[in-house]
């Protein structure tokens, strides 16, 4: 075995609620952003497919969850949705959501696979986005509220929790590039937006602390390397702003407890400080997380600007930094992104070396694909044979960095099952298992899920 890793690696994918769920307009479940904004624009949603009944989760658990023990996985993370606890985002609890909830832990805990959970991914609950989202204080103490009901429900048998998934894509799709509910573009607003999230993320982890429950709770980030064109002074100015602005203003305070002083004195620079609050900043300071999900898909390479922005047009962080595209990238054609196996390495050692090495774990990476089932054989399997190449590259690096000494705890693929992603929907599949919607979302292992399981019996490759 060439790279075997640690004992007790944990190997698994992620999901999320109302990406997996269905059962979006019933059983109790209130509507969030999600529901509201499909009822309200469908033709914003690929195929003008909605997020109604997804991939049916919500009733076809127990064959999801034998599935998973069946491809080897040891640990699963899945998210609650806050609109099905909390119909209107506080007040009453919704006792089937209480049900559901409590039998998918149970049944996860059962086949030996270790529930993880997130408590926010991307899905605001509409009653709440309609007092302003993240902007204002007063959803922040609700989600506090939620947060907290959970661990007390919950925190018995889970005992590994994250406050958000992606902060920073809500910011960027509903506050920047329109491709998130409420659709605004306002940078004032996303700043504040982003700061509200961070705190809502500390206040959340100190009612955690509070209650006693010795378990781990962390964040889940999407920390996009960002690679410079060149050596040239512009170009490295260029690729640091761009890392200050989208990894290190969650990364630093969620691990650390401040934020960058170059964000800092960025955003004043600029005009668009947060409203702070007294006490905040020691809130932030003192609830930092114990254990870091990375999501990894693609890095990010810039160059410095070729022309000045519109002087009218609205303040946005591509201000100080062009994308840039590299001429011989390696490609995933059928998305669209650029494969970097490297960057999950550089990830690695940048957190172990500038973070204290904190523990962390691969949280998602993956390879969407869209019509994948051209790639379906006689017998009915999908050969996605790029899947497990893709894998495999990545996961070799990750083990390279564990080799000098990076913390690295698990590797959980994007996704389980193929799965509804926002305005993308069904477009681009990524699961281990198959989910055919010609067939009445029929399950079946692909052949990288068949793969899976000899590496976790294996513990490596
Ligand atoms: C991740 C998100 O960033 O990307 C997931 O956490 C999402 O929720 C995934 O589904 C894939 O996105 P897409 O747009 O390729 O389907």
């Amino acid at each position: 075995m060439q790279h075997l890793f640690p004992k007790g690696f944990w190997w698994g994918s992620s999901a999320s609620a109302t990406q997996t769920e269905g059962a979006a307009n019933i059983e109790g479940k209130g509507q969030n952003i999600w529901d509201y904004w499909y009822e309200k624009e469908p033709n914003r949603f690929f195929n003008r497919v909605g997020p109604e009944n997804t991939s049916q989760f919500y009733y076809r658990y127990k064959e999801d969850i034998a599935l998973m023990k069946e491809i080897g996985h040891n640990s699963f993370r899945l998210s609650i949705s806050w609109s099905r606890m909390f119909p209107n985002g506080k007040g009453k609890v919704n006792d089937k959501a209480i049900e559901f909830y409590n039998c998918v832990i149970d049944e996860l805990v059962a086949a030996g696979v270790e529930p993880f959970v997130n408590l926010y991914h991307f899905d605001m609950p509409i009653t709440m986005q309609n007092i302003g989202g993240w902007s204002s204080r007063e959803v922040v103490d609700a989600y506090v509220e939620y947060a907290t009901t959970c661990f007390k429900l919950f925190g018995d048998r889970v005992k590994k929790w994250f406050t958000h998934n992606e902060p920073i894509v809500p910011v960027e799709g509903g506050y920047l590039y329109d491709f998130h509910y409420p659709n605004e573009v306002d940078f004032g607003k996303a700043v504040q937006v982003g700061y509200n999230t961070i705190l809502s993320s500390a206040k959340a982890i100190q009612a955690y602390k509070e209650l006693g429950q010795h378990g781990k709770i962390g964040i889940i980030l999407n920390l996009t390397p960002s690679y410079p064109r060149s050596q040239h002074p512009a170009d490295v100015k260029a690729s640091k702003l761009a890392d200050i602005i989208f990894n290190r203003s969650f990364l630093d305070p969620s691990v650390k407890g401040e934020f960058p002083a170059e964000l800092v004195s960025l955003l004043k620079k600029e005009g668009y400080m947060p409203t702070i609050d007294e006490g905040d900043i020691d809130i932030i300071k003192a609830n930092t997380v114990d254990l870091l999900g990375v999501n990894y898909y693609q890095p990010r390479r810039v160059k410095a600007k070729e022309h000045l922005p519109n002087p009218e047009g609205p303040f946005m962080p591509n201000r100080f930094f062009d994308n840039y595209v590299m001429p011989g990238r390696k490609m995933n054609p059928h998305r669209g992104w650029e494969i970097y196996e490297k960057g999950v390495y550089d990830i690695l050692i940048n957190v172990k070396e500038n973070y204290g090495n904190i523990e962390c774990f691969i949280s998602e990476n993956g390879m969407g694909v869209e019509g994948e089932e051209r790639f379906r054989d006689k017998s009915g399997i999908i050969q996605d044979d790029y899947r497990i190449e893709f894998i495999e590259e990545h996961l070799k690096w990750v083990h390279k960095a564990i080799q000098e000494g990076a913390n690295v705890k698990g590797y959980h693929l994007w996704t389980f099952m193929d799965n509804w992603s926002w305005t993308n929907a069904y477009k681009n599949r990524y699961g281990f298992v198959s989910v055919n919607l010609e067939k009445d979302a029929e399950r079946s292992i692909k052949k990288s899920g068949q793969w899976f399981k000899k590496v976790s019996e294996n513990n490596g490759f």
